[in-house]
């Protein structure tokens, strides 16, 4: 009887089956799971709130600042370290006696005090010094304590472009033949310094790119800098003009001097005729303080080897009143040209403008591109912002084609008497 029931109860469940207990469900839940699963969850979790907890006692926020955490502090023997350690005093080391020897000897220099020779300090290697190096001494022996780099004006240091511009090669629309000159001249010679030397020619030292304004010439060096590993370094024009006799020279050669220590380095200068106009007699018989912050600029053109590690650009848009001998070859031998974009190039601009701002789906940039012809990469940055505040007056969220359409009459028709290419004209 037993099995049939059994049978009989099995078909009743089939039908509307039990519903599942406690019990059950903690056995299915048993499936798929390791043995120790939970409690390596919970051991898991238990050391990420104990080490929160360590963490708040002790005081993360330190550690941010760059400190240690106050536990591991020594006062004291902060303190003493810091009575022992004198100020040092700069030096020159101007001469070496009997270098590579055990009692090798260095001459110093203090200024204003005297001369001394004297022997290394226990922390410096004979190796870290060499002639006409500045160096640190302490106040009583007169030790070498240091190595010192070399001496340069703050605001020279201060050009050298230490966060990478945001700008990549994507930012720039068009310029396709530029951006390939450029690269050649400053990337190649970095990279594969080898293909020179096998062919037996000195890469170029330096390039000039000329153009009217707003053709992206200082975009591009923007690019370029973000592009490379080598130190860039920024200077205007109108910086290197100085109050005082030989101080635009001074600084363009502490300029070189640090480009020099670096590894590799690119110098661009930007708006260059500033300091570059041709020279000229101005019939009084002085001379011009500007003109000879340019021939220094010269001299420290001839001054590095092509095949090192210095290039230099410069950008200005008024390639004809510069002198002739900073452009010719051998100091600057590349040109490179920026035009005015043509159809495909302005499109591509619109776009990149256009990238960030709530538009309508289909735009037709060709069109748009079409309606701004001798216009150049600035005049259609404007186009995009004039849109976007015909927007905002019209509180729209998007912008709309017909924005466009207006900000390109009023932009490119009505500041046409602004236009700087009347020069450059040319039907594209
Ligand atoms: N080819 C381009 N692609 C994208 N944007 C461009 C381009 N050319 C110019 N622009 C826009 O125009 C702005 C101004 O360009 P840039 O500063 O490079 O002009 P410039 O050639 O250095 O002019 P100037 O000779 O007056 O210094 C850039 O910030 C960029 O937004
Ligand atoms: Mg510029």
């Amino acid at each position: 009887m037993a099995p049939e029931k059994d049978i009989e109860d099995e078909i009743r469940d089939e039908k509307n089956p039990r519903p599942l207990d406690e019990d059950d469900i903690a056995l299915l839940k048993t499936y798929g799971l390791g043995p120790y699963s939970t409690s390596i969850k919970k051991a898991e979790k238990e050391i990420k709130e104990m080490a929160k907890k360590v963490n708040d006692l002790c005081g993360i926020k330190e550690s941010d600042t760059g400190l240690a955490a106050p536990s591991q502090w020594d006062l004291v023997s902060d303190k003493q370290m810091m009575q022992e350690e004198q100020p040092l005093q700069v030096a020159r080391c101007t001469k070496i006696i009997s270098p590579n020897s055990e009692d090798a000897k260095y001459v110093i220099n203090v200024k204003q005090i005297a001369k001394f020779v004297v022997g290394l300090g226990d922390k410096v290697s004979p190796t870290d010094i060499e002639e006409g190096m500045r160096v640190g001494v302490d106040r009583n022996k007169y030790q070498i304590q240091i190595p010192l780099p070399p001496k340069i004006d703050p605001s020279v240091t201060m050009m050298t472009v230490e966060e990478k511009p945001d700008v990549t090669y994507n930012d720039v629309g068009g310029c396709k033949e530029q951006i390939e000159k450029m690269r050649e001249v400053v990337e190649l010679p970095m990279l594969h310094p080898e293909k020179f030397v096998k062919l037996g020619i000195d890469p170029p030292k330096g390039v000039l790119c000329y153009g009217p304004p707003g053709t992206g010439k200082t975009l591009l060096a923007r690019a370029v800098a973000n592009r490379t590993d080598a130190c860039f370094i920024r200077v205007i024009g109108s910086e290197l003009v100085q109050k005082y006799v030989g101080e635009g020279a001074r600084m363009v050669r502490e300029l070189f001097q640090m480009a020099r220590s670096k590894k590799a380095c690119i110098v661009f200068f930007d708006e260059v005729d500033a300091i570059g106009g041709a020279r000229f007699d101005d019939g009084v018989g002085g001379d011009n303080e500007v003109q000879r912050t340019m021939l220094e600029i010269v001299n420290q053109l001839d001054g590095f080897d092509a095949r090192g590690n210095i290039k230099v650009l410069m950008a200005t848009n008024r390639p004809d009143t510069l002198d002739p001998a900073l452009l010719r070859p051998g100091r600057l031998d590349r040109k490179v040209e920026f035009g005015l974009p043509d159809m495909e190039s302005r499109t591509q601009i619109f776009k990149i403008h256009t990238r960030t701002m709530n538009c309508e789906r289909d735009i037709r940039f060709e069109l748009l591109a079409r309606l701004c012809p001798n216009s150049t990469g600035a005049d259609i940055r404007s186009v995009c912002t004039e849109a976007g505040m015909f927007a905002i007056r019209a509180r729209r969220k998007t912008v709309t084609e017909k924005d466009f359409l207006d900000a390109v009459n009023k932009v490119i028709k009505g500041y046409q008497k602004f236009s700087a290419t009347p020069k450059y004209m040319v039907y594209n």
